[in-house]
């Protein structure tokens, strides 16, 4: 296992392999690798010629200086995961190669809209602007890939699908399932810092997006009343502060007016000083012209 530090290095190792016929995969990570990231990993091993795992703490989408400075960093455990996932390289670059000038971080940034401004958006001002600029740069650097994002960071995903689409990138984006313990806690780097009380109190998150998706199987078209169900499986939990709970198109992320077609339930709460995320999916079938009416004489009449 190679590990490369420099953009210059791992694009010309990379233009190499694509001229010998070899395929990319490209796994962006922060590092702190935990199985969620193998099995992202072992899907580009499987699928790509060549899988390189990048591994940095990019500052500029952290919006909480002491949550940068507490995020885990373990590069010598993340190389030999990535090693064990079948990763061909790890891109493990010093801040100043991604971000020259640093920590003055104010040159080119890249903003998507439309899928940024509310959820993480609204709670974490600067994080998507962080996420797109560093995903960017390591897009750019790597050239013609297939990326893989896990759906734990249902917002980011669509942030990048975005970008890549907007700025015709020439990356194929991979959406990988999120991978959960068996007591449904979603696997995040976060989940090191809970004590062991939190961790149990974490189980809610998940409990509480199952509610919400049965909601939905049961024929539950408002999503306010979706993101009640969800609230009151929060609320049962006093170790969890919600940020919030929420039913949005799965494409879009606009909050629709009826549940319909593909949803995407997301929530986000504090346990003590970890925030963490997580979100499902789920399908209703589409609103039939009688249910709209009504609905929209419901809506005209506030009940
Ligand atoms: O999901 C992450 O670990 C990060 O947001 C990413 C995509 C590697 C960008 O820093």
């Amino acid at each position: 296992m190679r590990v490369i530090t420099t953009a210059t290095d791992l694009s010309r190792e990379l233009d190499e392999a694509r001229r010998a016929g070899h395929s990319v995969g490209l796994v962006p990570t922060m590092g702190a690798l935990h199985a969620g990231h193998r099995s992202l990993v072992e899907r580009a091993a499987q699928e790509c010629d060549v899988a390189v795992v990048s591994v940095f703490v990019n500052p500029t989408q952290f919006n909480d200086r002491s949550d940068l400075e507490r995020y885990p960093r373990d590069l010598d455990g993340d190389v030999a995961l990535a090693e064990e996932a079948g990763a061909s390289l790890v891109f493990a670059p010093q801040v100043e190669e991604m971000y020259p000038g640093f920590p003055d971080t104010s040159g080119t940034t890249v903003h998507v809209a439309g899928v940024t401004e509310a959820m993480e958006g609204a709670s974490r001002p600067g994080h998507f602007d962080g996420v797109a600029t560093v995903v960017t740069k390591l897009l750019a650097i790597t050239g013609r890939c297939r990326a893989y994002f896990g759906e734990k960071d249902y917002q980011q995903l669509a942030v990048v699908r975005r970008l890549v689409a907007d700025l015709r990138l020439p990356v194929d984006v991979v959406a990988c399932a999120t991978v959960r313990d068996p007591d449904g806690v979603a696997l995040s780097s976060r989940n090191a810092r809970l004590s062991s009380a939190e961790r149990v109190s974490a189980r809610v998150l998940h409990q509480a997006l199952l509610a919400g998706v049965a909601a939905i199987e049961d024929g539950e078209r408002d999503p306010e009343r979706v993101a009640d169900v969800m609230e009151v499986v929060l609320a049962g939990e006093p170790g969890v502060v919600v940020d919030y709970a929420t039913v949005v198109d799965a494409a879009t992320l606009q909050a629709p007016q009826v549940v319909a077609g593909e949803v995407r339930l997301l929530l986000a709460g504090w346990l003590g000083s970890v925030r963490l995320i997580d979100n499902l999916g789920a399908t209703a079938p589409p609103i039939g012209p009688y249910e709209a009416e009504e609905r929209s004489i419901r809506l005209c009449a506030g009940v």
